[in-house]
């Protein structure tokens, strides 16, 4: 397995392996990874003849009170569980590699204004930066993304039609504990209390996708979803809301293509949980 931390070398690698013919695939990834990155190179290894993994915690996609400094790093064992997955490459840069001050932003407005969108408003133009360069850099045929990121993944499509990435993207299900908490680097911040508080966001998902059978109203589904969170009294909601799985637009109707996701507080831990509906 390749080690990288320049754009430089990267490219060396990525021009050799097309030269040869063969398919490349990218997994981006913040690092400390879990069973749900893992997942992702695995689907990323089944379908391309090289696996790249990029690990950067990407600075422009935290906002200024948000946990950047804090955000759990531990490349020694990324880089094994990588290998042991069969990965071609891990891209490592430090952020001096990644931007020159000032640099070029890369968003999609729209899209970024509801959801996560509303509480992180420079998240998806952070998102969307690193993203479109780890695309220029890898130039993969595929790239890999959770749907626990669910607002992520739909803008990642809109912006790659947008902008002509000839990149297929591919979305993975959310992995989950066995206790049904949604998998997540950040998941390390929770106190024993408050992991056990974490169960209600997958709850309130369970919840949701009973109560859409028996009303197609968002409201009422809603309704049951916040009354699970609301009994636990460690848990703030940030927001919750049934979209349009396109245009992330509200809508007041559980019809065809729609995304149920919420955002909670468990203490200071912000944590993101979703469902899917389609008719
Ligand atoms: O989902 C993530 O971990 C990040 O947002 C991503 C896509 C790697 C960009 O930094």
């Amino acid at each position: 397995m390749q080690v990288t931390s320049t754009v430089k070398e990267t490219r060396n690698f990525i021009r050799k392996w097309k030269q040869e013919g063969k398919t490349i695939g990218l997994v981006p990834t913040m690092g400390f990874l879990h069973e749900g990155h893992a997942s992702l190179i695995r689907k990323c290894r089944e379908e391309n003849d090289i696996v790249v993994v990029s690990d950067f915690v990407n600075p422009t996609q935290f906002g200024p009170n948000e946990d950047l400094e804090a955000y759990p790093r531990d490349f020694a064992r990324d880089s094994a569980l990588c290998e042991s997955l069969g990965t071609d490459l891990i891209f490592h840069p430090e952020p001096e590699e990644m931007y020159h001050d000032p640099h070029a932003y890369v968003s999609i407005d729209t899209l970024s204004e509801t959801l996560c969108g509303k509480t992180r408003p420079i998240h998806f133009k952070g998102v969307c930066t690193v993203v479109s360069k780890l695309f220029h850099i890898v130039t993969p045929d595929r790239a890999y993304f959770g749907e626990k990121d669910a607002q992520q993944l739909a803008i990642i499509r809109k912006m790659t039609e947008d902008l002509n990435f000839d990149i297929q993207i591919v979305g993975c299900p959310i992995v989950r504990e066995e206790d049904g908490l949604a998998k997540s680097s950040r998941n390390t911040y929770l106190s024993k209390e408050e992991r056990k508080a974490a169960l209600c966001l997958s709850r309130a998902v369970r919840a949701g996708q009973e109560a859409i059978f028996a009303d197609c109203e968002s409201e009422a589904v809603l309704g049951k979803m916040r009354a699970v969170i609301e009994a636990e009294p460690l848990a703030r909601i940030d927001y919750i809301s049934v979209v349009d799985a396109l245009t992330m637009q509200p809508v007041e109707q559980v019809k065809d293509n729609v995304l149920v996701a919420m955002a909670v507080y468990i203490g200071k831990t912000r944590l993101i949980d979703n469902f899917s509906f389609t008719v």
